[in-house]
């Protein structure tokens, strides 16, 4: 079937879908999931609320139909589907998307890399934001060090699938780690993309100060390398990519609070229980699952799909610091997938 490309309020084309498909981790990262709010007695999504990998394909198809290229599967900690190359398979089969990602804290990726990459997977984007086991167990909250992360990015290269390195950077909790970081991953020949730490969700505390910019990272990169930038690999990329002089290994930054990037976002969001987002701070999510469960025709999912999307008017991050949205309803970024 052809595609139709559908547009948003400002002409931003759907081109990128993010599903979530658990919203559980088994890690409590501070800028994520703080411990103190995500304890024993939280709760989380039964599993019947969860979209099945039926239900996923299907939409995936629609998303497809109607201009998606990129699907980028996240959780919470996906892995914790256990059978995810399942539904990578599936995917995999759908004609016209291009990229199948999947971004992961890489705990378990050790087991899943060979199977995930063999089911049609394309790239993992691991996060890892120190490379020391103190540090790093403190910020995942549960004393987890880094060798199964270390090991789970070396499976996925063994298995050949593109690997990026996330790190959130915090400061006061992780500045310390930012040459090391460029060190180690430059050495590995491993893509490191240094995160601005965001205001998403309400329960990580998050204040102005705490933000180290990409300028600043920028600055302190260039004590220690010469870095030539990297032209965007097509529109809506999301970070900004510079070369370490001389080599084929890129550094890049995303920027979200000090240089947004709300004019190219091409990204919907889809919860592990079917809900649509439009954007990464819009805290109102549309139902497609219910719809698709009282028996909505491929046709009326794809109107209603394509309706929220044309009415879309988000850019938060240009307008983070706006009185009207410090009252924003906000969604924790574990359930919408990051
Ligand atoms: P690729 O470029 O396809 O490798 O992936 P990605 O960078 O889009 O995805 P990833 O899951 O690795 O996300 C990295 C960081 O970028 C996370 O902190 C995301 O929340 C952030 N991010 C991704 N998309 C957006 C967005 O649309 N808006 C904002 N504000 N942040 C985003
Ligand atoms: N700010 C920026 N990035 C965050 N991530 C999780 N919480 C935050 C936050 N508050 C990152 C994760 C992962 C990606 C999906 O989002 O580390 O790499
Ligand atoms: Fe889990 Fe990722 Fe959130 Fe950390 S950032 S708690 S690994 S979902
Ligand atoms: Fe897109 Fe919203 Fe992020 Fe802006 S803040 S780049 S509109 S997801």
């Amino acid at each position: 079937m052809e595609n139709t490309i559908i547009k948003d309020k400002f002409n931003r084309p759907l081109h990128d879908l993010r599903i979530s498909v658990i919203d559980r981790c088994n890690f409590r990262c501070q800028y994520c999931m703080p411990a103190d709010q995500f304890g024993p007695d939280f709760v989380f999504l039964p599993k019947s609320a969860l979209l099945t990998y039926e239900e996923i394909e299907r939409l995936a198809k629609i998303f497809v139909q109607i201009g998606v290229e990129k699907i980028r599967l996240t959780g919470g900690e996906p892995l914790l589907r256990r059978d995810l190359p399942v539904l990578v398979s599936k995917l995999s089969e759908i004609e016209g998307l291009k990229d199948i990602g999947l971004t992961t804290n890489g705990v378990m990726l050790k087991k899943f890399a060979e199977k995930l990459k063999q089911a049609g997977l394309k790239r993992v984007n691991v996060s890892l934001d120190s490379l020391n086991d103190e540090l790093f167990g403190k910020i995942n909250g549960r004393n987890i060090g880094t060798k199964p992360v270390l090991e789970g990015i070396e499976a996925a290269k063994q298995a050949g699938l593109g690997v990026k390195i996330n790190m959130v950077v915090k400061k006061g909790l992780n500045d310390t780690e930012i040459v090391p970081m460029a060190d180690f991953c430059k050495k590995n020949g491993l893509e490191l993309r240094y995160i601005e730490f965001m205001d998403v969700g309400s329960t990580n505390g998050w204040k102005m100060d705490d933000v180290i910019t990409k300028r600043q990272i920028y600055e302190m990169l260039k004590e220690h390398y010469e870095l030539e930038p990297v032209n965007p690999a097509y529109f809506g990329e999301v970070a900004k990519l510079y070369r370490y002089k001389d080599t084929n290994v890129n550094v890049g930054f995303i920027s979200s609070v000090s240089e947004s990037f709300c004019s190219s976002c091409t990204r919907a969001r889809l919860s592990a229980n079917g809900q649509l987002f439009t954007c990464l701070f819009n805290g109102n999510g549309h139902d497609v699952r219910n719809i698709m469960r009282n028996g909505a025709t491929d046709e009326e999912l794809t109107r209603r799909i394509s309706e929220i999307w044309n009415g879309r008017d988000d850019r938060y991050s240009d307008e983070r610091m706006a009185e009207s949205n410090k009252k924003r309803k906000k969604i924790e970024m574990s359930y919408i997938g990051g």
